[in-house]
């Protein structure tokens, strides 16, 4: 059997409601005519305001959505907050959590990401855990430090291995510079074996996606490396065409 990759558009504060229904018809579009390709899920990330309206076009599609955040209380007076028993009445599937924008300019830090965690996976909703470094931390040699410190936290005592990780080089989103295969991989695979320790054999299935800068024509060389299962796009998701060619760029025999 291929191996299994996911891909997912993070759409961040972009595309009104109806702007957003048209990217999903182009999406859709696209996809049908390239064919659909059995190794790959598809997953897109709208602004909140386009969520209900992107999950009526794509019911009975196997093109899933996700939210961008989440607050972790079930509901009461949070102005402005959003939980996950209202984003699962949604039929959604996937919540991003712990973005480095959210983490910088929200300052939202490991422990709240954590709840957030809990809250997600109490509703089934599967949490889109982002990590990664800044290029200070990797310029002082502290990469699989700073990941491993983010990982063990947001994850503290979490059994449900109902998760996907995105590690994401803070250096690399929305610059034009991509970490390379190997870097990536060399942080991945370290990701890979610290959910081994805490999931067991569970923790081998676990999708851990690169995000920062991919595009077309990297996404192949990214994607082949053995413990990178998927993506995590920003920009590159904004244009039906450009995302569709990262699916295209998954490896399949
Ligand atoms: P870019 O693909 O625009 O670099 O953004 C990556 C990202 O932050 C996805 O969550």
């Amino acid at each position: 059997m291929d191996r299994q990759y996911l891909i997912v558009g993070n759409w961040k504060m972009n595309k009104t409601p109806s702007q957003s229904a048209n990217l999903v018809r182009e999406i859709v579009d696209l996809r049908t005519k390239r064919g659909i390709a059995s190794h790959v899920t598809i997953a897109i990330c709208p602004p909140f305001t386009s969520l209900d309206r992107c999950a009526a076009l794509l019911s009975g599609m196997d093109i899933a959505i996700g939210a961008q955040n989440l607050y972790f209380e079930e509901e009461g007076a949070f102005t402005g907050e959003i939980s996950a028993s209202m984003l699962k009445d949604l039929d959604l599937e996937y919540v991003i959590l712990g973005h480095s924008e959210r983490r910088t300019i929200f300052h939202e830090n490991n422990e709240l990401i954590h709840q957030k965690i809990k809250a997600a996976q109490a509703c089934q909703l599967t949490p889109i855990l982002c990590v990664g470094e800044t290029l200070n931390e990797r310029e002082a040699n502290r990469t699989l430090a700073t990941i491993e410190e983010q990982i063990s936290s947001a994850l503290n005592g979490v059994v449900d291995s109902n998760l996907v990780i995105a590690y994401e080089p803070i250096w690399a989103i929305g610059t034009g510079q991509t970490a390379t295969p190997e870097m990536a991989q060399e942080v991945h695979q370290f990701i890979r074996k610290l959910l081994q320790k805490q999931f067991g054999e569970k923790g081998q299935r676990i999708h851990i996606l690169y995000g920062g800068s991919m595009k077309p024509d990297n996404a192949a060389s990214l994607l082949k490396q053995p413990d990178i299962t998927g993506g995590l796009i920003g920009g590159a998701s904004l244009v039906a065409e450009s995302f569709i060619n990262i699916v295209a760029a998954t490896p399949h025999d």
